[in-house]
């Protein structure tokens, strides 16, 4: 793994330095490209066979749905946990003083293999889970609507938001049980 980065830097070095645009790769990037720092439009990154336990911790920049549980885990460590700590505690740090990975997991995240929903938050009314919950507390309803919501879905790459078009994408209910 350091080698490959190794090996990566000083062939970003060299390109630098030769300051030269990238041409075409003589070769094609092997599907196992995975020690490669994804760049910016790099096509490379779409490679997918499944070699997990080669790619970087968290495998950055491969999208969420086709990250293996380990890897998922390790991004919730690396990127979900501490960007969102952050939120939450800037939005209320006496309430959000203790966060871990229980705040939105529950107590029993580990036994239930991180499995969301989580049943031990507060729950939300599926039909208009905007609504009710700002008559329950407006302050932490735009926090959830206009901070959380778009900023997990940031973080877990190639997630699309839910919509009339997309009834199966991210929203309050990826994280809040049905009332
Ligand atoms: C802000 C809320 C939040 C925090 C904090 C959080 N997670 Fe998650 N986690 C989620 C959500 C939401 C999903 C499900 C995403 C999806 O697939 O829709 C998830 C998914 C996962 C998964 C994948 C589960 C599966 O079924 O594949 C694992 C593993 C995981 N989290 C581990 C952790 C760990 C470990 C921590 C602490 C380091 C953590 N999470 C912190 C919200 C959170
Ligand atoms: C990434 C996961 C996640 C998403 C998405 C999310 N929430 Fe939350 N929400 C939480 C967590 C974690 C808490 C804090 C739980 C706690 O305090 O026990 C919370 C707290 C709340 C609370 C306060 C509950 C209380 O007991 O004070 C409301 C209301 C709420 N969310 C509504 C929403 C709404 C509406 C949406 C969609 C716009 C939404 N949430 C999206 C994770 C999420």
């Amino acid at each position: 793994m350091t080698n490959l980065r190794i090996a990566t830097a000083t062939l970003v070095l060299a390109a630098l330095t030769a300051c030269e645009k990238p041409a075409e790769p003589t070769v094609a990037p092997p599907a196992d490209d995975s020690g490669a720092v994804p760049a910016a439009g790099d096509d490379a990154v779409a490679a997918d066979d499944g070699a997990a336990e080669e790619r970087e911790p968290g495998a950055p920049g491969v999208a969420w749905a086709d990250k293996s549980f380990d890897e998922k885990k390790t991004w919730m460590g690396i990127e979900v946990y501490p960007a969102m700590k952050k939120d939450f505690q800037a939005h209320d740090g006496a309430a959000y003083k203790k966060f871990t990975c229980d705040t939105c997991h529950g107590d029993d995240g580990k036994a239930t293999g991180y499995k969301m929903p989580s049943d031990s938050i507060y729950p939300l009314n599926p039909a208009d889970p905007i609504k009710g919950a700002m008559e329950y507390d407006e302050a932490v309803t735009k926090f959830m609507v206009e901070t959380v919501t778009p900023n997990m879905i940031a973080m877990l790459e190639g997630t699309q938001a839910a919509s009339a078009d997309h009834p199966d994408g991210f929203s309050c209910m990826s994280c809040h049980p049905a009332e």
